[in-house]
């Protein structure tokens, strides 16, 4: 079905902290161009597959591969060439918040740039074309020179997107987000992720609880239950029988947060009746 090599491979990945386990046997293909959305509730182990993939946690167990390395083989030197080529957007933005807009989107060059010249940089900022031009990009042009901690969640992202686009990779992951933001704020990220991922004809792993979202703007979909992989389908495959093997609690003790009952009560108005909520709340007592 594809030509070319996959851009992350897992093989038998998995992921211990301590006794618990956080993935189990996890096997997993993503090839370049693809947008696919890892889905799961909270605790299903997405956050920790984002940071197997970009190197930032190396598995307990199996192999991942990344651009046609094994990352556990790397030297700490090569691994950093590699990660380069890999960006990563987080839910919290990490950014410096005492620092201008400027330093933290010129951020993205901080795996080129030497130790002297983004010192130099703090002082007399470099590249300011390209930040600028990052910053259009994702619509707050006129915040170059803005304090980050003056801006509001939704612009804090687009920054942490502008960093993003500054580093130019050739894989965009990001890590639930839009799990800070309003509806709109949401829809607007989503569609710059997309449009992005579009242009640069980049691969974009974006790690979603809003089921919803994922289902308009991926591709494919990974749902991600207890650290193991339940489904890996393309979206249009998407049933609420694999719904509800993402959702459903299977301990007393478990249970199911907020958000989802909202997402699933929100499928079960509509055409996909009431059987989901009734599986998911049903369980809860
Ligand atoms: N550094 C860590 N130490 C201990 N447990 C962890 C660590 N990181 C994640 N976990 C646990 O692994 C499970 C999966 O976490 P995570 O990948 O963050 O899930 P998700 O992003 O889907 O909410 C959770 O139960 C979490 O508590
Ligand atoms: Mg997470």
């Amino acid at each position: 079905m594809h030509n070319s090599l996959p851009i992350f491979e897992l093989k038998q990945v998995s992921q211990k902290f301590g006794q618990f386990r956080a993935l189990a046997n996890v096997n997993l293909k993503i090839y370049p161009g693809e947008r696919v959305g890892l889905v799961g509730s909270s605790g299903a182990g997405k956050s920790t597959l984002i940071r197997l993939l970009n190197g930032t946690l190396l598995p307990t167990q199996g192999e991942v591969w990344c651009l046609g390395r094994n990352l556990s083989k790397l030297s700490p030197h090569r691994l950093r060439q590699v990660q380069r080529r890999i960006g990563t957007v987080y839910q919290q933005f990490n950014l410096v918040n005492n620092l201008r807009v400027i330093h933290n989107v010129n951020a993205g060059h901080l795996g080129r740039w030497s130790f002297v010249k983004a010192a130099v940089s703090l002082v007399f900022p470099l590249e300011v074309e390209t930040a600028a031009k990052a910053l259009t990009q994702v619509g707050i042009p006129e915040k170059l020179y803005a304090p980050t901690d003056k801006l509001s969640g939704g612009q804090q992202q687009r920054v942490a997107l502008a960093r993003v686009l500054v580093q130019n990779p050739e894989v965009i992951l990001a890590d639930e987000p839009i799990s800070n933001l309003d509806p709109q704020l949401s829809r607007e990220m989503m569609d710059l992720l997309r449009d992005i991922s579009d242009i640069g004809s980049k691969t974009l792993i974006i790690s979603l609880h809003a089921l919803e979202f994922a289902r308009n703007y991926c591709d494919r979909l990974v749902g991600l239950r207890q650290g193991k992989i339940v489904f890996d389908i393309p979206t249009a495959d998407l049933s609420p029988k694999m719904i509800e093997a993402l959702y459903r609690t299977e301990t007393p003790e478990s249970t199911v947060s907020p958000s989802l009952i909202k997402h699933i009560e929100k499928y079960s108005s509509s055409r996909w009746g009431e059987r989901l909520s009734s599986s998911v709340n049903g369980n809860r007592k």
